[in-house]
C-alpha cells in the first residue's frame, strides 16, 4: 500500500523557483470567497451509523481514516477515493472529499464524541504553512483547487471538525484504540499495534454495510439508473466499435465517458470483452477487436458521486443477431439468471440463488452431453460443472462493487436474505477458446447476464430493469440502437 498520501509534494525538476519576492506576493491581495456548501442528504443517515459504532465499541476510541492519495507516476496520484467505511459513516461527496481526513469516535461517559480531523483551506498568511499554496502540488490549492474550509466541511457533513495537525495529540494517551489500520501512515505510527482486536471493527463495519437504508437504496438506484444509460451508450456505438482495430477501447471509452459525466466515475474497471475475450471474468485489457458476428461481454458499473456503485453485465450480439450457438449458450445462462432471480427473496439464503442457477446450468450441461463428471447434474460432484462458470453467481452490492467482504461467512454467504440487502445476480458460462473436453463450435463463447436487486418486504426489486435481458429483446435492442 501507498503510505505517502500525506506527505507535501513539492516542486518537480521541471518547475521554476519560487523567489522571495513572490512568495511574499502569495501572502496579500486575496478575496475571501464562500461556497456556500450544502448539508448532504446523507447526513443524518450517517450519524445513524455512527451511533451504531458508538454502541458496539464502549469505552473504546475508534479511529477510522478516509487514505489519501495514491501514486499512479512519479507525481502524479489517481483520483481520490475515500475509504469505503469513512464514507459509510460521514456521507462524504465524490469531488469534495478531502484526503487524509481521519475520524475518531473519543469514549465519554455516555458515549462517544466524533470528530472529524481533516485540512482546510491552503493557509496564505506566510506562516509555517504558508507555502503549500502555490508550492504543494499534491495538496496546495494552487495546484489541485479550493478545498472547503473546516467551517464549511462542518456544515457539509454535520460533523465537529478540527485541523488534522492536531491529530497527534487527539490519538495521544493511553485510552484502549482500535484503528481501520493500513489507510493512513501518521494514524498507524501513533497507535501503537494490537491495542484492541482490529479484525473485529473491520468486521462490524462491513456488517454495518449489509442492509442499506433507503437513502444507501436511492443512491443505488442512481448509480444503477446511470449504468443503464452507459449501456445504451455503448449500443449506439457498436458500428463505430467495428470500423476500429482496438474496437474494445471504443466501447470501454464510451461507458466511461458516461460514468465521468453522471458519476464521479467507474465502480471497477469497465470488462468490454469481445468474442474469446469474454471467456476471461475480468478481461479489462480492452485492446481486441469487436467484429460483426461477436457477442459482446460488457461488465460495467457506474460509481455515483456517493460513492456507490452498479454492477450490470450483458452479453450482446454485436451484429444484432446471436448467431444459432451463441443463441443457445445465451439461452441457457437467461435460464439460470431467471432461476436464481426467483430464489431471492427475504428469509432465502444467500446460497439459494447460486444453487438454483447452477442447477439450472448443470442441467443445461448434461443435456448438452458435456459432463464433466458421471454424476448427476444435482449431487455435489456437479461442482465440476464450474470449469465453465467458476465464480459464484453474485455478490452483496453498495459502496463496494463486492461490498461487505469483511463479513463473517454466517451472515453473507451462509447468511439469509432479508429486506435492504443489495446483490447481484450473475450467472455465466465460460469455454475456453483452447477447452479440449467441449465441442468446438462452444470453444471461445462467454457470456454473462447480471442485475442488481434490493430485497424488499415481500420480495425484491430489480434496479437495472431498463436494460432488456430476454434474448429475442436484446437483439431488438441492440439492432434499434446500432441504428439509431
Ligand atoms: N462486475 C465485476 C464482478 O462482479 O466481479
Ligand atoms: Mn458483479
Amino acid at each position: 500500500m501507498d503510505r505517502r498520501g500525506d506527505e507535501p509534494r513539492g516542486l518537480s525538476s521541471h518547475d521554476r523557483a519560487v523567489s522571495a519576492a513572490l512568495a511574499a506576493s502569495f501572502q496579500e491581495g486575496w478575496q475571501d470567497t464562500d461556497l456556500k456548501v450544502p448539508r448532504t442528504s446523507g447526513a443524518d443517515y450517517a450519524a445513524r451509523r455512527r451511533a451504531a459504532v458508538s454502541d458496539r465499541f464502549p469505552g473504546e476510541r475508534i479511529v477510522i481514516p478516509s487514505g489519501g492519495f495514491k501514486i499512479r507516476s512519479n507525481d502524479f496520484d489517481y483520483p481520490f477515493r475515500p475509504h469505503t467505511a469513512f464514507v459509510h459513516l460521514t456521507a462524504e461527496q465524490a469531488a469534495d472529499a478531502i484526503p487524509d481526513s481521519v475520524l475518531v469516535f473519543e469514549p465519554t461517559g455516555q458515549g462517544h464524541t466524533v470528530l472529524l480531523f481533516t485540512r482546510g483551506r491552503s493557509p496564505r498568511d506566510g506562516g509555517p504553512n504558508g507555502a503549500e499554496f502555490y508550492s504543494d502540488r499534491r495538496h496546495g490549492e494552487f495546484w489541485i483547487g479550493r478545498r472547503r474550509t473546516l467551517a464549511e466541511t462542518a456544515d457539509a457533513l454535520g460533523l465537529e471538525v478540527a485541523p488534522r495537525d492536531t491529530l497527534e495529540r487527539a490519538l495521544a494517551g493511553d485510552t484502549p484504540t482500535r484503528v481501520l489500520r493500513g489507510e493512513d501512515a501518521l494514524v498507524d505510527s501513533l497507535v501503537p499495534e494490537n491495542t484492541r482486536d482490529e479484525t473485529e471493527l473491520r468486521t462490524f463495519l462491513s456488517e454495518l454495510r449489509l442492509v442499506k437504508d433507503e437513502w444507501e437504496i436511492a443512491q443505488l438506484r442512481a448509480a444503477v439508473g446511470f449504468t443503464v444509460a452507459g449501456f445504451h451508450d455503448v449500443a449506439r456505438e457498436l458500428p463505430r466499435a467495428t470500423a476500429l482495430a482496438r474496437g474494445e477501447r471504443w466501447i470501454e471509452g464510451t461507458f466511461n465517458r458516461a460514468a465521468r459525466l453522471e458519476g464521479y466515475g467507474l465502480g471497477f474497471e469497465t470488462i468490454a470483452a469481445a468474442g474469446a475475450h469474454a471467456c476471461a471474468l475480468h478481461w479489462m485489457r480492452n485492446d481486441g477487436p469487436v467484429r460483426e458476428g461477436d457477442a459482446l461481454l460488457l461488465d460495467a458499473g457506474v460509481e455515483a458521486d456517493s460513492f456507490y456503485t452498479g454492477d450490470v453485465s450483458r452479453t450482446i450480439p454485436v451484429s444484432g443477431r446471436f448467431t444459432d450457438v451463441q443463441r443457445r449458450v445465451y439461452d441457457l445462462v437467461f435460464a439460470a439468471q431467471s432461476a436464481g432471480i426467483a430464489a431471492v427473496r427475504p428469509g432465502a439464503r444467500f446460497g439459494d440463488f447460486h444453487e438454483a442457477a447452477m442447477r439450472v446450468i448443470a442441467e443445461g450441461l448434461d443435456s448438452w452431453g458435456l459432463r464433466p463428471s458421471a454424476d448427476s447434474a444435482t449431487t455435489p460432484a456437479a461442482d465440476r460443472y464450474r470449469r465453465y462458470t467458476l465464480c459464484g453467481s453474485g455478490h452483496m452490492l453498495g459502496l463496494d462493487c463486492h461490498d461487505c467482504a469483511s463479513a463473517r461467512t454466517e451472515n453473507y454467504l451462509g447468511g439469509v436474505l432479508e429486506p435492504g440487502h443489495v446483490l447481484t445476480v450473475e450467472p455465466g458460462l465460460y469455454f475456453q477458446p483452447d477447452d479440449l473436453t467441449i465441442p468446438e463450435e462452444l470453444r471461445g463463447i462467454g457470456m454473462r447476464i447480471e442485475d442488481d436487486f434490493v430485497v424488499t418486504a415481500d420480495g425484491v426489486e430489480c434496479l437495472s430493469s431498463g436494460l432488456p435481458r430476454h434474448p429475442d429483446e436484446v437483439e431488438a435492442w441492440t439492432t434499434a440502437l446500432r441504428s439509431a
